[in-house]
């Protein structure tokens, strides 16, 4: 029997942006974009265009600029919406709207107000409408697990007679459960009569921790799109998590006799990226990506996986990119075995990026032992954290002790200025902070810290990231030492220049630069 063909669609950018606490600029989502055509997903749901101008430049920028993907930009199902999400996509060369209205009374009673007669109208009239536009429309049935399912078939019959050629099934609140939610979708595939002439696809929430669970049921039934998210990210509790279906449909192909176009060994980068870009840090037993995921602990385990591995893997840690803890340059290798190294773990940068990282690399083994692959990476991911380097951290010093008042001297450059300042603090991460925040005469507030050894041993790389607010936005920043002061430092430098990046140049209100000798 042929294989089936699974089309991945990630929303990380949109429903993965709702996540609490994640903000994602243009270029954060160009990055992120560009990542995700590289590990080859078929559509990329970018933002909600109405929502904001910033979301709405950013779906425009990916759509200009990203190519490789479908670009799909998500509006309410009125025509205001509808214009402003083409207006964004039409840049693509493979544009899609995707539209939807909520199915379940509960939400036609006391969100919509409206009755099922004119929720159908309306979503037939969206379809209708984004069909002066392109013919790549996606009618999503919001909160459809909760609907009544008679009305669910005439909803989707309508839409598709009207032009829709995807069907979305939204577990919107994460509801349903596996076995009742692939009857559901075998009974659309039996009840709409011109199911035939639309792509079934399903989006599972994750309140009940069965997001996946139930795309998977979902598959069987005669789903063949899936909506996901890297690292599982979205709303509340999240979406189905994209490593968790791609590589549940990889390893049990058997099972479900289905494939999916993802490069499998990108998973590991984006996971990381995102995690970089979003700040939200994947938790260690996370499947698949998570740093216990390939880990064996006990005795009987390792014993079992030395002898062979399929004892207790039932997965390649190389399968999605991950590179074990190899031993890869020392401080004596130079910059063409370096560059030849990249390439191998499948990076192609430029010769400035090369450079660049290049004398982080040399720094580095200056100070580490040994220098491992994930060490490279960590670097890598460094570098997709940059922010304009308006301030500089040249220098820090710091005194703590249980006996005494944690003091922090920190010095910076700013252009061709030099400032300093110290502090006392709660602890030494806290002095320097507040050494850094006095120096730069602003203050923000500290939402989030959070610190992890990027590979074991006592000189391990230490990475920090940090969430600061400033005027109620988030900021991320990261930063990377053996040190774990000096990534602390780093790091909030790093989420502070974004700060001043987006305010503008002119940093004036910002920070009283005192220039010192
Ligand atoms: O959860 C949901 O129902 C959604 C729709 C907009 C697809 O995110
Ligand atoms: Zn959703």
């Amino acid at each position: 029997m042929t294989k089936k063909r699974i089309y991945i669609f990630d929303t990380t950018l949109r429903d993965g942006e709702q996540s609490p606490g994640v903000s994602l600029n243009i270029q954060d989502k160009l990055e992120i974009a560009r990542e995700l055509v590289k590990m080859r997903v078929d559509i990329i749901e970018v933002g909600f265009p109405i929502a904001s101008v910033g979301d709405f430049e950013a779906v425009k920028a990916v759509a200009q600029n990203i190519k490789g993907a479908v670009i799909a930009g998500l509006a309410r199902a009125n025509e205001k919406d509808i214009d402003r999400a083409w207006e964004a996509v039409q840049y693509s060369d493979a544009p899609r709207i995707h539209t939807f209205i909520a199915t379940s009374d509960i939400h036609l009673q006391y969100k919509l107000k409206m009755n099922r007669e004119q929720v159908l109208a309306r979503a037939v009239e969206a379809v209708a409408y984004a069909k002066k536009f392109t013919s790549d429309i996606e009618f999503s049935a919001e909160d459809a697990s909760r609907s009544d399912t008679a009305f669910l078939y005439k909803v989707y019959e309508a839409v598709i007679a009207a032009g829709a050629k995807t069907i979305n099934v939204s577990d919107t609140v994460g509801y349903t459960t596996p076995r009742e939610f692939g009857n559901l979708i075998r009974g659309i595939r039996e009840n709409v009569p011109n199911i035939d002439q639309a792509v079934i696809s399903v989006h599972c929430h994750n309140d009940l921790g069965m997001g996946v669970a139930n795309s998977l049921a979902a598959l069987e039934n005669g789903a063949q799109q899936l909506e996901c998210t890297m690292n599982g990210l979205g709303e509340r509790a999240g979406n189905a998590a994209l490593e968790e279906l791609v590589m549940a449909i990889l390893t049990r192909q058997d099972y479900y006799n289905a494939y999916t176009n993802i490069n499998t060994q990108q998973i590991y980068r984006t996971s990381r990226i995102v995690s970089a870009l979003t700040g939200v840090n994947v938790q260690p037993n996370k499947a698949i990506v998570g740093a216990n995921a390939f880990a064996h602990e006990s005795g009987i385990h390792q014993h079992g996986v030395l002898n062979n591995s399929s004892t207790y893997e039932i997965m390649k840690p190389e399968t999605i990119g991950l590179q074990t803890n190899k031993l890869v340059l020392g401080k004596h290798s130079g910059r063409h075995a370096f560059e030849d190294h990249l390439k191998e773990l499948g990076h192609n940068l430029s010769a400035d990026e090369i450079n660049v990282l290049f004398t982080k690399f040399k720094a580095l083994a200056d100070k580490k032992k040994v220098v491992f692959d994930r060490d490279i990476e960590a670097l890598l991911d460094e570098k997709v954290a940059v922010a304009p380097e308006i301030y500089e951290l040249i220098y820090y010093h710091i005194s703590s002790g249980n006996q005494t008042i944690a003091t922090g001297t920190v010095r910076l450059k700013y252009g061709e200025k030099i400032i300093e300042a110290a502090c006392t603090g709660d602890g030494p991460v806290d002095a320097c902070f507040k050494a850094i925040e006095q120096a730069l005469g602003l203050k923000v507030e500290l939402e989030d810290y959070f610190l992890k050894a990027v590979t074991s041993g006592e000189d391990a790389l230490g990475e920090v990231t940090v969430k600061i607010n400033k005027n109620g936005k988030s900021y991320i920043g990261r930063g990377l030492s053996t040190d774990i002061i000096e990534a602390s430092a780093k790091a909030f430098v790093n989420a502070i220049n974004k700060v001043v990046a987006e305010v503008g140049e002119d940093t004036s209100e910002l920070s009283e630069v005192t220039s010192t000798p």
